[in-house]
């Protein structure tokens, strides 16, 4: 208990926690990426894939300013355990429910870091033949050695830094932050 009493005390002050991307920033961004969409798929019926934790926020707020019909569909990849450094492996933890086949598919991810997770998502999905393919990421981080994917709806390009909030956590704290911050010498 005590334990938890100093991760708690730690966490709630955001201590050494700095605003890279501001809630209205963030919420002008997604209201274009909206619209964007909904011109673009205008006549059809595309399957969001909200890829699992880190995006829950991001496809919630974005698909409200979609106006045109949607379906959803979620995936869990787990690809980082509780370090802030990438493992490589990818693992599916939570399959899709259903049937994508001749459908138009859009990849809903919260960040994209080295390239490895969604590089692994798109082969996977798309060895389900869909109709179309297309990847929304909220951030996409200018890391070194990358592997290079096809953004078509993209949020912001930041810094290599480890950021935190709007979905995205630190040891699964910090996700339900409005904002996207980062811990100061962290
Ligand atoms: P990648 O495979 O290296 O591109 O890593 C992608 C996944 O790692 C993301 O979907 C996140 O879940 C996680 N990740 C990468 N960078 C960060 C970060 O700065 N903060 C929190 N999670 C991150
Ligand atoms: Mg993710």
């Amino acid at each position: 208990m005590e334990k938890e009493k100093q991760e708690y005390e730690k966490i709630s002050k955001l201590e050494n926690v700095k605003v890279l991307i501001s809630e209205k920033e963030l919420q002008e961004k997604i209201s274009l990426l909206g619209e964007q969409i909904s011109s673009d798929y205008k006549g059809k019926i595309p399957v969001l894939i909200s890829v699992l934790k880190g995006s829950f926020i991001f496809v919630a707020d974005l698909c409200r300013k979609i106006s045109i019909p949607i379906v959803f569909d979620f995936m869990a990849v787990s690809s980082y355990g509780n370090s802030m450094a990438s493992s490589g492996v990818v693992r599916i933890t939570k399959d899709l429910d259903y049937n994508i086949q001749g459908r138009d598919v859009l990849i809903i991810e919260d960040i994209i870091d080295s390239g490895r997770t969604l590089h692994y998502l798109v082969k996977n999905i798309q060895a389900r033949n869909p109709n179309s393919l297309e990847i929304c990421a909220l951030l996409d981080k200018d890391v070194k050695g990358k592997i290079k994917n096809t953004i078509k709806y993209k949020g912001f390009d930041i810094p290599d830094e480890f950021v935190i909030g709007y979905g995205l956590d630190y040891a699964e704290n910090y996700r339900n932050l409005p904002y996207i911050g980062y811990i100061e010498n962290g």
